[in-house]
């Protein structure tokens, strides 16, 4: 397996950082991860803005990746040269600060973002989805810049474990009564006919494949509502599903092991993900092949 670092394709063993990258010391960087079907990647330029969105709100100098043809030839590169022109696959993106001694303000102008990339085989997780994935709720403890994509990821880490150690998939935060999101999904709802998810604000990242799936849901007349549904409300879901990069659209049938509607996947549920999967499909393959 090779990676990109800085310029440069090495084996994944050799690309190291220096210890005083701020990345390391301070979690000062943000990143993305694609989808990839068949060498293609899936919604590159969504990934993409929001990737610039990120660099800057923290201000952190925009490297070359965050150029189209840039990313694409580093992916395809990635993707050649793991062997990951076929099938299932993620792209993942890291741009930290850079490396500079440790000093909490911002290091000298002209410090060079790190900026890493490795591409990972992907098994989507379809048993779990035919039968419905558990999940259990937890206190949304994070920043109030969840919009924004940084690697500071110990809340969710940490709400993925206490999901892990009671057998369940996922984590649900909620804040102040209401359900944000998951610990690395978006969370949605069937209730009272609507689907309904959190808004678009700065208490959730702007998901990508949720965003799709409204799209779809739009397309196909079911009812959305961009307006959160409370911790309460979990109790009368009629459906409740998962929207993310590695999860698609993934139904959530038990949530701290109460049944959620019939306790299956619903069938609003279902046919979003029919809908995604062909989506996801038929975009990565109108895309020209990889060079
Ligand atoms: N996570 N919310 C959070 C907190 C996330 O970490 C993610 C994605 C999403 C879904 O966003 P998207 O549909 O654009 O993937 C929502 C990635 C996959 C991860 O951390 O691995």
């Amino acid at each position: 397996m090779i990676a990109y670092l800085n310029g440069q394709y090495l084996p994944r063993s050799a690309a190291t950082i220096p210890v005083e990258d701020r990345g390391f010391i301070f979690g000062d960087g943000v990143y993305e991860v694609w989808r990839a079907v068949n060498g293609r990647l899936f919604e590159t330029d969504r990934h993409l803005a929001r990737l610039a969105f990120g660099l800057r709100e923290l201000r952190i100098t925009e490297p070359d990746i965050v150029r189209r043809d840039v990313l694409d030839s580093i992916a395809d590169r990635l993707l050649a040269e793991s062997g990951l022109l076929e099938g299932e696959a993620t792209l993942y993106v890291e741009v930290t600060r850079g490396v500079a001694p440790r000093t909490h303000q911002f290091p000298p102008a002209g410090t060079r973002p790190t900026v890493f990339a490795m591409a990972n085989r992907f098994m989507p997780p379809n048993d779990v989805r035919t039968r419905g994935a558990s999940a259990i709720t937890t206190a949304d403890v994070r920043w109030l810049r969840c919009d924004i994509k940084t690697i500071q990821l110990l809340p969710n880490v940490m709400a993925k474990q206490a999901a892990a150690e009671r057998g369940a998939m996922e984590a649900i935060m909620i804040r102040d009564g209401v359900v944000t999101e998951g610990s690395h999904a978006n969370v949605l709802g069937v209730l009272d006919g609507e689907i309904r998810t959190h808004p678009l604000d700065n208490l959730v990242l702007p998901g990508i494949t949720r965003a799709v799936v409204l799209e779809i849901a739009r397309a196909l007349s079911i009812p959305v509502r961009e307006d959160a549904f409370t911790e309460r409300d979990i109790a009368r879901l009629d459906e409740c599903f998962l929207a993310g990069t590695t999860a698609d659209v993934m139904p959530i049938v038990r949530v701290n092991d109460r049944p959620i509607g019939s306790g299956t996947p619903g069938p609003i549920t279902m046919r979003l993900f029919k809908e995604f999967r062909a989506h996801l499909d038929t975009s990565c393959a109108a895309l020209p092949a990889s060079t």
